[in-house]
């Protein structure tokens, strides 16, 4: 848990119902975390049930208004069953959707096979229009929404052996931009971040000590980001403070993909 920072005092999400996906840790539970501290009741979502009891735990027991749903949210079924049962259990539709979780592999051109690449894009890319399929119809009942996916800077600068991840986060680019043109009109807003490297678990596993100093020599800030600082900017994208702010990519990355490196 990323609790070792000070929150703002506003209750920018005051009784409003979020969904997190992927909420179980890292980033989607970072943003959980600052959601509940910004007085939203959380759905966490996540395929893990191993991971989900103790993370919606531990909020819980922190006198977060929060509840875990296993389900994985590459199946349309699974997701309209889980929203349902969201809107049964808080009493009141969803008023934000973040689209945060991820099943990834990193693999050279001649190794991508259908089963990695079928399963990256089933929970990068088909999972959104299931949760916003959902999210959707609450939204429109309660009169507004702000829904936030997660793309990645992959989708704006080339890694070797990350063809898949790269097209899975910029189709995210592009599944926010259209639901955001036609879900406008229902007063719904649809925003994506783009993190650089952040330092959860999953994240700095991938490194090795040489390979993990010659990526940090790269970032003009020479750190990596927190999950917290993720979460700050959903908390922006999903307030009315950012009520203008429509189909727009949002990058926080310590200014790597700006840098000449
Ligand atoms: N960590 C980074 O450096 C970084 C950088 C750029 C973008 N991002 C993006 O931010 C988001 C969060 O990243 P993270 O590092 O915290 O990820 P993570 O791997 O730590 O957590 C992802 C969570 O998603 C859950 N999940 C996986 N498949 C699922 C499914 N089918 N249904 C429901 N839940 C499922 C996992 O169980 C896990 O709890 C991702 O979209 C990722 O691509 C992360």
């Amino acid at each position: 848990m990323n609790s070792n920072h000070e929150y703002p005092v506003a209750q920018r999400l005051a009784g409003t119902v979020c969904v997190v996906t992927g909420a179980a840790r890292g980033i989607g539970m970072a943003i959980a975390e600052r959601f509940a501290a910004e007085g939203g009741r959380i759905a966490c979502f996540d395929v893990s049930d191993r991971r989900l009891e103790p993370a919606v735990a531990e909020l819980v027991a922190r006198g977060i208004d929060a509840r875990g749903y296993t389900a994985d949210v590459s199946r349309r079924d699974a997701v309209a069953k889980a929203f349902e049962a969201v809107e049964r259990d808080f009493g009141a539709p969803v008023g934000v959707l973040v689209n945060n979780a991820v099943w990834a592999r990193f693999q050279p051109l001649a190794e991508v096979d259908e089963e990695c690449v079928g399963r990256m894009f089933d929970v990068g890319l088909k999972a959104l229009i299931w949760t916003m399929q959902a999210a959707v119809p609450q939204m429109k009942r309660r009169g507004s929404g702000a829904i936030i996916n997660l793309s990645s800077t992959s989708a704006l600068q080339a890694m070797p052996n990350a063809i898949g991840y790269a097209a899975m986060k910029a189709g995210v680019l592009g599944i926010t931009r259209a639901a955001a043109v036609e879900l406008s009109p229902h007063r719904i807003r649809v925003n994506t971040i783009i993190p650089g490297m952040i330092g959860t678990p999953a994240s700095i596993a991938q490194f090795d000590d040489a390979t993990m100093s010659a990526r940090l020599s790269t970032m003009p800030m020479g750190r990596f980001g927190e999950p917290h600082e993720i979460a700050a900017v959903a908390a922006f994208l999903a307030s009315d403070d950012s009520r203008y702010v429509q189909g727009a990519a949002l990058v926080a990355d310590g200014g790597w993909t700006v840098a000449t490196h």
